[in-house]
């Protein structure tokens, strides 16, 4: 089939190579020249394990092209993907200007039956507003198109997207008629060989999934952050919380390890895009709130547990930080609980050294403005000399740490994990004053 997707980001950018892969003409437009000129070339714009690949085949057999030039793109193609920004407003609101400025394009250069699709997460409602836009648009022209607005969330993870485009769990199609059905069928038949995981349902549903997805998943998240506050306080360990919970299939294990709060490019501003959704339909949500203000809580509290022991005032101090994407296997720095924890620390005096595999150009962009933060080349080099050491992301290079090293190398022997990665009973022997999420403190 002949697919145009607007938007070359992380999702437009996924979804067009993973296309193409199964043998999709697809041609993916973005008003950034600088971008298409360096896509076409094979080069990706992030980082995501396998994508390089797949780019560098479709751009090879000519399944796959980047270009600027939306009026042929249009045109030609049987389904046009919506996969740009929806950022968010002040309001919490989604900001869908882009999306609507895509339909308006594509409105303009429609010239036969098309579907046209949403990729991009976006406010209930939304599909019946792109199909007005359309429609607008046509009329204007004198033209009669016959043509479908659908929803298609994706569900991919950073870091494992491609993967999870090439294996999903469902595809979720929201139609407005039963015809469109077999178009998704045709679209996606090399992922439905042997199991059909196409979920038909209407528009506002499939639009509604996407949040409540991302808004469930996050309130697993808090859940368990509220659970480990509870568990330090009352003298608990929630690792083995955790599991006695989890044991449970009703409740079950993914998705309920502590940490240092949810980040990312999803979750925070899906919550939010919700709670504002609901309100604007006359609904009060009570648990989207609480589960945002126990994540924001939650990210401020290894400064919290760093000056419980060093003090508010760290003039003088070094403090290393490993780990600063908001997760392993990406460089995605959004909402990541490294950026208020290394406010916290400048703002208290502290010089920084931090390192990420992946994300430390990202996060030198962020704190560009600011004094007393370096970033090194090893985790190594970032405990030299270091006061304590503060772990934000648990990428595997930090697993299993060489301690005698790690003792010689620092000053201090305080280490705060934001991500529950060490045996406590071990690093209190290795001689550490440990401290991590939800778990008691060994002396
Ligand atoms: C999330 C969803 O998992 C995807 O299904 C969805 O498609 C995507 O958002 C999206 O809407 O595009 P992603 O943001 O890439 O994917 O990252 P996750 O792997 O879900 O992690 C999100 C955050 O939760 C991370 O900061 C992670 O450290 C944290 N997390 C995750 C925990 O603190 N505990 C856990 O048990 C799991």
């Amino acid at each position: 089939m002949k697919v145009t997707i607007f938007g070359s980001g992380y999702v437009g950018l996924v979804t067009g190579a993973c296309l193409a892969h199964v043998g999709h003409q697809v041609t993916c437009v973005d008003i950034d020249a600088e971008r298409v000129e360096r896509l076409n070339r094979g080069e990706s714009p992030i980082y995501e394990p396998g994508l390089d690949t797949y780019l560098a085949s479709g751009l090879s057999e000519q399944l796959l092209s980047f270009t600027t030039d939306a009026e042929n793109a249009v045109a030609d193609a049987d389904v046009i993907f919506i996969a740009v920004g929806t950022p968010t407003c002040e309001d919490g609101s989604a900001d869908t200007r882009f999306v609507l400025n895509v339909a308006k394009t594509i409105g303009k250069y429609l010239r036969r039956p098309s579907l046209i699709v949403t990729k991009s997460t976006v406010p209930v409602g939304t599909a019946d507003k792109i199909y007005e836009a359309v429609a607008e648009t046509l009329a204007y022209r004198d033209l009669s198109i016959k043509f479908h607005v659908a929803s298609n969330p994706e569900f991919l993870k950073e870091g494992a997207a491609v993967n999870d485009f090439m294996k999903p769990d469902r595809i979720i199609v929201g139609v407005d008629a039963p015809e469109v059905v077999d178009l998704f069928r045709q679209l996606y038949a090399a992922f439905n060989r042997n199991h059909d995981r196409l979920m038909v349902m209407d528009v506002r549903s499939a639009e509604l999934a996407k949040y409540a997805a991302n808004a469930m998943l996050a309130t697993k998240i808090s859940f368990i952050n509220e659970m480990a506050n509870i568990a330090e306080r009352v003298g608990a360990d929630i690792e083995a919380v955790r599991k006695g919970i989890g044991a449970d299939p009703r409740i079950g294990y993914h998705f309920i390890y502590p940490g240092c709060g949810y980040g990312g490019s999803c979750f925070p501003k899906d919550v939010r895009a919700l709670e504002s959704t609901a309100k604007q339909f006359g609904y009060e949500p009570q648990i989207l709130p609480a589960v945002e203000s126990v994540n924001s809580r939650q990210k401020h509290s290894l400064f919290s547990k760093l000056a419980g022991r060093l003090g508010s005032d760290l003039r003088g101090q070094t403090i290393a930080v490993w780990g600063l994407a908001f997760k392993p296997q990406t460089d995605d720095m959004r909402e990541a609980p490294s950026i208020p924890l290394i406010k916290s620390l400048l703002v208290a005096g502290a010089r920084v050294l931090a390192f990420d595999p992946k994300a430390s150009d990202a996060c030198a962009e962020i704190f560009a403005e600011y004094e007393g933060i370096d970033f090194v080349d090893t985790k190594e080099a970032a405990v030299t000399e270091a006061d304590a050491l503060v772990i934000c992301t648990e990428w595997k290079s930090f697993w299993s740490p060489d301690f005698a090293q790690l003792r010689r190398l620092m000053r201090g022997r305080l280490v705060v994990d934001g991500r529950n990665l060490y045996d406590t009973a071990l690093m209190a022997r290795e001689g550490f004053d440990y401290i991590s999420i939800g778990r008691p403190t060994m002396a």
